[in-house]
């Protein structure tokens, strides 16, 4: 059995509310009896993309088992190339491969330099059809920001990712391809995608609502939910099986509720 945790949408702000949140969720998967192989964060890492804000995930985000990190809509890829990385300034797609045991986790840069909805670039579509050429045969999951399908929210499904076809073609066709991971939605969803389960991780942040609870412009982000966190399982027939686990805050803030 593999078990990947994921994280998503942290919006680290340089406020202690969201930096606890996250402190409380790493340290409930380090107190796991089983504790997960990797952790995953799906994008929105940062509220607009700052260096300081970078330095907070950096610390917040620390782990001794591997911690993937993806970009979204409100993060800045040069900066988080440079301080949350470690790596030299650029502005290309941030695309990256890690291997579990047999398992391959494709995570897909879908953000684009100053918008909030979702495109893959011609440049990540060829890096992914090399990734999966080069990828061994094992289960494969594929995780970008932007859920690649409408989600029943009325804020994120006008902001989700353009262009889907040529990720459902390359994810149906690959029998590999055990799932879509995504965050975005700052909810707790499960769906299919190109006949594959496709699941949107909580936000630890916020959660965003549904069409049936969502009145514009006033009742959109519910900030009052514990933190939230996905932990996949991959057992040994390639099933993927998700739980979500709630981290509750217990009472403890380090400033009064609004
Ligand atoms: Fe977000
Ligand atoms: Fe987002």
């Amino acid at each position: 059995m593999i078990l990947a945790a994921q994280l998503s949408d942290t919006h680290f702000d340089l406020t202690p509310r969201n930096t606890e949140r996250v402190e409380r969720v790493m340290a409930y998967l380090a107190d796991l009896p089983r504790r997960p192989d990797v952790i995953l964060v799906t994008g929105d890492i940062t509220d607009s993309g700052k260096p300081e804000q970078y330095a907070e995930a950096r610390l917040a985000l620390r782990a001794d088992i591997p911690v993937c990190l993806l970009p979204g809509n409100h993060d800045d890829r040069t900066t988080f190339r440079t301080e949350l990385l470690g790596e030299p300034a650029s502005d290309a797609p941030i695309n990256s491969v890690h291997r579990v045991g047999p398992l391959t986790v494709l995570m897909l840069d879908s953000s684009v330099p100053g918008e909030p909805g979702g495109l893959l670039a011609e440049e990540t579509h060829a890096w992914l059809a090399d990734a999966l050429a080069e990828a061994p045969d094992g289960p494969i999951l594929i995780a970008l920001h932007h859920p690649p399908r409408p989600v029943a929210s009325p804020v994120v499904d006008v902001i989700a990712l353009a262009e889907p076809a040529r990720l459902a073609a390359v994810v149906a066709g690959d029998p590999r391809v055990i799932g879509v991971l995504t965050g975005h939605a700052h909810s707790p969803i499960a769906t299919t995608f190109a006949g594959k389960p496709m699941i949107t991780c909580p936000s630890t942040a916020s959660v965003l609502g549904g069409e049936w609870e969502v009145t514009l412009p006033h009742k959109v982000m519910d900030y009052a939910p514990d933190p939230a966190v996905a932990l996949h399982v991959i057992d040994e027939t390639n099933t993927l099986t998700t739980h979500f686990r709630t981290v509750a805050m217990g009472g403890w803030l380090a400033e009064p509720p609004i």
